[in-house]
């Protein structure tokens, strides 16, 4: 199972108050951000989006909430990786996120692979740099570029457009991959130890109660 979409109330205002709070960044040029930021469960939209995902026992503090920034200036295809969170010296897993678009100008595939996932011996620890020059330890997907890593993966096994109509929960510990269009794009992001097989009991187990 690779995603899960789920039908969320929310309004414009709620999506826009959190839009006008990160627009500025777009004025510099990256290709790929991801901020953590503890008001960000405190907007309108973060109040209803941890009230749901409590009522469904998935701990938001987990990870926290996260925004992903992308600004990139021509079709681009991200690193296909699994999401790790590094908590001091540990990498744990995060196995699923419940992603809500905020803004995006371009369409956007997620692409899965079934053949690696978290836990897979093939996944080596490497060690990447971060923005600020530091080393950190990763799971890396086997493979010293981006190409040669899509060729170890091959063919993929399950791909979406647009996924985010304008949230749902995607699977985060197979191995996966963006193709993003030109423009700014804002996703924010809560991750789970749990996966997405468990959460969709959890969804349906709550409809029959
Ligand atoms: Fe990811």
């Amino acid at each position: 199972m690779f995603f899960l979409p789920v039908e969320f109330d929310h309004n414009n205002q709620e999506v826009d108050q959190i839009k006008k709070i990160f627009i500025h960044k777009f004025n510099e040029n990256f290709e790929h951000r991801l901020e953590y930021h503890r008001f960000l469960s405190q907007t309108s939209l973060g109040v209803k989006i941890s009230n749901y995902l409590k009522s469904i026992d998935l701990d938001t503090d987990y990870t926290g909430f996260g925004i992903f920034l992308n600004n990139v200036n021509s079709r681009t295809l991200t690193n296909p990786h699994i999401d790790v969170l590094h908590l001091a010296h540990e990498l744990l897993p995060i196995r699923s996120r419940f992603n809500f678009l905020i803004h995006q100008n371009e369409s956007f595939y997620m692409i899965w692979w079934s053949k690696i996932k978290w836990g897979d011996t093939s996944l080596a620890k490497h060690e990447f740099l971060n923005k600020n020059g530091l080393p950190y330890l990763s799971m890396a997907i086997p493979g010293n570029t981006i190409e040669e890593r899509y060729q170890y993966l091959g063919d993929l096994d399950f791909q979406l457009l647009n996924p985010l109509r304008p949230c749902g929960f995607v699977n985060t510990e197979n191995s996966h991959a963006l193709s993003i269009g030109p423009g700014p794009r804002l996703i924010l992001s809560v991750g789970f130890n749990i996966s997405l097989r468990e959460i969709y009991e959890r969804i349906k187990n709550r409809i029959r109660t």
